[in-house]
């Protein structure tokens, strides 16, 4: 089953938002493998964003991610990549639609307030990078047979 990476970013634990983010997963129907609170290192960090290294906008991303407790969940469900990246809305929360995480609770680029791995690949790399194995929990979610057809 697809899993991707998703991490609440300091602003969202600062707004009070991790049951919201939590729960609009939840509702959707997608499983939690993975979920642990962390005060992110300058070294994770980096590793993290390394696909924005040689970005104008780097290092205050990389001193932003540090400088508070970070949300990381693993979610599992059929298409949950992009339909995560869906739930989550587009990077500028100004222009991210009403109804997604970003356009109904934020107002810049910058506090854009959650992180969600943006292609399978990625969310293979990202999952490996912030858990251990042992720290997923492969379980069957009792409702599959009222989500999936
Ligand atoms: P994320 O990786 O955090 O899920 O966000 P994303 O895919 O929607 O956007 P991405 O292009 O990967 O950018 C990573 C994060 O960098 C910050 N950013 N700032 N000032 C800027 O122009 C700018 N551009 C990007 C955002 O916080 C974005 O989430
Ligand atoms: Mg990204």
């Amino acid at each position: 089953m697809e899993r991707t990476f998703i991490a609440i970013k300091p602003d969202g634990v600062q707004r009070g938002l991790v049951g919201e983010i939590i729960h609009r997963f939840e509702s959707k129907g997608f499983t939690l493998v993975g979920l642990k609170f962390l005060k992110v290192s300058r070294e994770l960090a980096e590793q993290h964003y390394d696909v924005h290294r040689e970005r104008p906008f780097f290092s205050g991303l990389v001193e932003f991610i540090t400088s508070g407790p970070v949300a990381a969940m693993v979610w599992e469900g059929d298409g949950v990549v992009a339909s995560s990246r869906k739930l989550i809305g587009a990077t500028n929360p100004l222009t991210a639609e009403p109804g997604t995480i970003r356009g109904d609770f934020g107002v810049s680029i910058g506090r854009n307030l959650i992180h969600g791995s943006d292609a399978i690949e990625t969310a293979q790399r990202e999952i490996a990078l912030w858990f251990k194995e042992e720290e997923l929990v492969s379980w069957q979610l009792q409702l599959t047979p009222w989500l999936y057809e």
